[in-house]
């Protein structure tokens, strides 16, 4: 009768144990690198995010008018948000500042498999330092993130704005062509990209020279081409610094230059990053962030900031792909009670089994024992407890081991060290 709204999902029990496996491990990484948990709410105001990216964003937004006529959006991203939580109530934490978050993200996309209009976000945002130790240690923090998942598959690649924008300025490109470019470089489109770059009436030498100079992976051949771009060659040697770091210190090999990592979202400056699972096809990326700049944008004091998001939705696929299997925690004990004279004491023992902190469930259908049994094995508990009248008169249980076949009387009070 009712249908799931477009690019939405409803989880099963099985789909939801997956989320709260790789919740858990991401959130453990994350304080194991120092970082702290926040929470901001599902929507703000609309203006948080077209301060930014202008009314065009509101294209890919859940935005709505409330009852008091506030335009408000559910929120596509954490980066603004924590960015104007940061500066309400955060600017006086001493620095370096590590904050992580987990949560729900809307965005009006297309969607398809890996794109969904709700879809989960674990991100994270570091205030205060700017160094090549910083932008490797978070590259490294996305990496052990999902590596240690169990993801064997996947690459890191480095890029930065400002390089590409030296290489622009040096095509000579307008304010407008240099807008145009990034969605076909991001896409790796270079024909498109040649097409548009003689329209702009860029000769073909040079379209050549900036193609070969998007695909190299040489830092110092890049250098070459940015003799007279004191910004772009500090960021050169600052983004050399930091594939130096990870590939001799963070001991992460799969981690290389890409120039044509140039990311959707307006607010990156200088290095950005996005880790992939080739093996994910269209939407593969699992993770992207990068040094931006927002909070003089809001109105805050000025440090330098960074951060990346990880999709959850996608590190799930990209899991199930390579055939890793989640650990699956089994049902212990179930309860049977063989007629209504034991019900009393069967809630009396899982009420004890469960302060003692065992999985323990109880036969409330009044089934049975035969049927109880059946449903108990497909259930896959490792233990059953019959009760029934002549278990009662011995203050005793049938206590049957599944994994065994084993089956014996146990008194109360030696139930818990049995099951020990
Ligand atoms: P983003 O690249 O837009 O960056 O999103 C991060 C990750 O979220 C993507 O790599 C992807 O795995 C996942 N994702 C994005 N859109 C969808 C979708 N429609 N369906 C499923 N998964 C999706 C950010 O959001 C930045 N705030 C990251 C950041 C933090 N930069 C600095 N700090």
């Amino acid at each position: 009768m009712f249908q799931l709204p477009r690019g939405t999902r409803d989880f099963k029990p099985a789909d939801m144990q997956k989320y709260r496996y790789i919740q858990q491990q991401i959130s453990e990484i994350f304080q194991r690198f120092g970082y702290e948990e926040v929470r901001t709410p599902t929507f703000e105001t609309l203006d948080l995010f077209t301060a930014k990216s202008g009314e065009s964003i509101k294209e890919e937004l859940y935005d709505f008018t409330d009852k008091g006529g506030r335009k408000l959006t559910l929120r596509p991203e954490l980066t603004a948000p924590v960015i104007r939580f940061y500066i309400d109530q955060l600017q006086m934490e001493p620095k370096p500042l590590k904050l992580y978050y987990i949560g729900n993200c809307f965005r009006y996309d297309r969607p398809q498999k890996g794109r969904y209009r709700e879809f989960w976000q674990a991100g994270c945002e570091l205030f205060g330092p700017n160094t090549p130790e910083a932008y490797a240690e978070l590259i490294a923090l996305a990496y052990t993130q999902l590596h240690s998942l169990g993801l064997n598959n996947i690459t890191v690649n480095i890029g930065n704005l400002t390089i590409i924008d030296a290489l622009f300025t040096q095509l000579n490109l307008t304010s407008e062509q240099k807008q145009y470019l990034p969605p076909l470089i991001d896409k790796v489109l270079y024909e498109d990209i040649t097409h548009a770059l003689q329209d702009f009436d860029v000769s073909q030498e040079h379209i050549t020279r900036f193609i070969n100079l998007l695909e190299t992976t040489d830092i110092d051949h890049l250098s070459t081409h940015m003799k007279n771009h004191q910004e772009a060659r500090e960021q050169l040697n600052l983004t050399k610094q930091v594939i130096e770091l990870l590939h001799q210190n963070f001991q992460i090999t799969t981690c290389q230059l890409k120039m044509s990592i140039v990311r959707g979202l307006e607010y990156y400056k200088g290095i950005v990053f996005e880790i992939e699972a080739p093996s994910l096809g269209a939407e593969k990326q699992l993770c992207g962030g990068g040094v931006y700049e927002l909070i003089s944008l809001f109105g805050g004091n000025d440090v330098p900031t960074a951060g990346f998001a990880i999709g959850m939705d996608r590190t799930i696929l990209a899991l199930e792909t390579e055939g890793i299997t989640f650990p699956n925690p089994e049902p212990e004990i179930y309860i049977i009670p063989v007629d209504q004279t034991t019900i009393p004491q069967s809630i009396t023992i899982a009420t004890m089994l469960r302060t003692h902190g065992y999985i323990t469930d109880l036969d409330l259908l009044r089934r049975g024992v035969g049927k109880a049994l059946k449903y108990a094995n497909t259930k896959h508990y490792q233990y059953i407890i019959i009760i029934g009248p002549k278990e009662l008169e011995q203050q005793a249980v049938t206590l049957r081991n599944m994994m065994t076949g084993e089956q014996t009387i146990v008194p109360y009070n030696d139930l818990l060290s049995k099951l020990e």
